[in-house]
């Protein structure tokens, strides 16, 4: 089974995905599948890469240019993964098919359903939900719109556009101080501030405006932050792993960027988490309730808020969760018996059935 992993990206989270590629690289079992990977630049072209370069990614990910060398590759439209290299001289040598396309791919034009439409047109199998689970879980406003709709508690919230009306003073009475102000369609706390008054309300959302046009000021909730990693098998059973907690530490006033990814001391991942069983049971069936709300397949990681009395708010739900050598996703499936390599095969077997 040849295997294209594609890494990299348009988005912000460029980086996060030369991390998350590096380690799925690790763990992917080499005698089982043949691997191709795929460099997508920070402008969109895709690069074909050698496998022993390519699995030092990791090494140079951070903040390191992506690679813009290597033969320029492309899936052709209803070509069951047929692959070909466009080079300089206008020759396109045909390279060997592809059998599933694994986007490793964190943000827009990777998590959001565009890679995915790509390999529906393209007519080849790849790993992970399609293209509408994909575009709602990328987009903060209509997920909680979908989740709200099934019945799932989300954190109070307003939408507002870079082109429409926006009041500090309406927003703050709603909501209350603080709110956290996020673009709508981004990972990895891109362009996410906390506003605590006017001035850092000005300021937040043009923050927010320069990765979105269109912005989620949310409610501060004040709770511990649990995730789940769901894994669905081919045959469509759901699994739901052991609570992971991230615990912030440090100087950090809550989950960023430095502290996810640049901060050795940033936060912490543990799993499982020190749940009382009766609040994980009800967070687990809320997870596979979100799953289902938003049209997941294959994998999601579903994110919560727990709060001292008990209750639970679902944060996000994230179709292409961090696989970097921090993240959950992996680590929970681990602690509930799935090991890395084993969720690999479940994710590929399912796109391949
Ligand atoms: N967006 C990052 C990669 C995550 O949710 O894990
Ligand atoms: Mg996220």
């Amino acid at each position: 089974t040849r295997v294209a992993i594609l890494y990299g990206g348009r988005s912000a989270e460029h980086d996060v995905s030369r991390l998350s590629a590096a380690n799925v690289l690790k763990a992917i079992d080499r005698t089982r599948y043949d691997i191709v990977p795929i460099a997508i630049s920070r402008g969109g072209r895709w690069l074909l890469q050698q496998l022993d370069r390519a699995a030092a990614i990791g090494d140079e990910a951070a903040g390191a240019p992506a690679p813009e060398d290597g033969p320029e590759v492309a899936l052709l439209p209803g070509g069951k993964g047929r692959l070909v290299a466009v080079s300089r001289d206008g020759t396109q040598p045909e390279l060997p098919p592809i059998d599933v396309v694994f986007p490793v791919l964190h943000g827009p034009f990777g998590e959001d359903g565009s890679v995915q439409g790509y390999a529906e047109v393209a007519d080849v199998a790849y790993v992970g939900c399609g293209i509408l689970a994909s575009a709602a879980a990328m987009d903060k406003d209509v997920a909680k719109r979908l989740m709200r709709e099934a019945g799932l508690a989300v954190a109070r919230s307003v939408t507002v556009h870079r082109n429409g009306k926006h009041s500090f003073q309406e927003i703050a009475g709603t909501l209350g101080l603080p709110f956290f102000a996020k673009p709508a369609r981004q990972g990895s706390s891109f362009g996410v501030s906390k506003v605590n008054d006017r001035d850092g309300f000005e300021q937040a959302i043009d923050t927010a405006f320069r990765y979105d046009g269109k912005v989620l000021i949310e409610e501060f909730v004040e709770g511990r932050e649990i995730e789940f990693s769901v894994l669905e098998r081919a045959d469509g059973s759901l699994t739901v792993s052991l609570p992971g907690e991230i615990i912030p530490a440090g100087k950090h006033g809550f989950y960023t960027y430095e502290a996810k990814y640049l901060d050795a001391d940033g936060a912490l991942v543990k799993v499982p988490a020190d749940v009382p069983a009766d609040v994980a049971e009800k967070a687990r069936d809320m997870a596979r309730q979100a799953f289902q709300a938003l049209g997941c397949e294959a994998m999601a990681r579903v994110d919560f808020f727990l709060r001292a009395d008990g209750s639970l708010l679902v944060n996000e739900v994230n179709t292409i969760p961090g696989f970097t050598d921090i993240s959950m996703y992996a680590k929970a499936l681990a602690a509930s018996g799935i090991g890395y390599s084993q969720t690999i095969d479940v994710l590929i077997e399912h796109a391949l059935a």
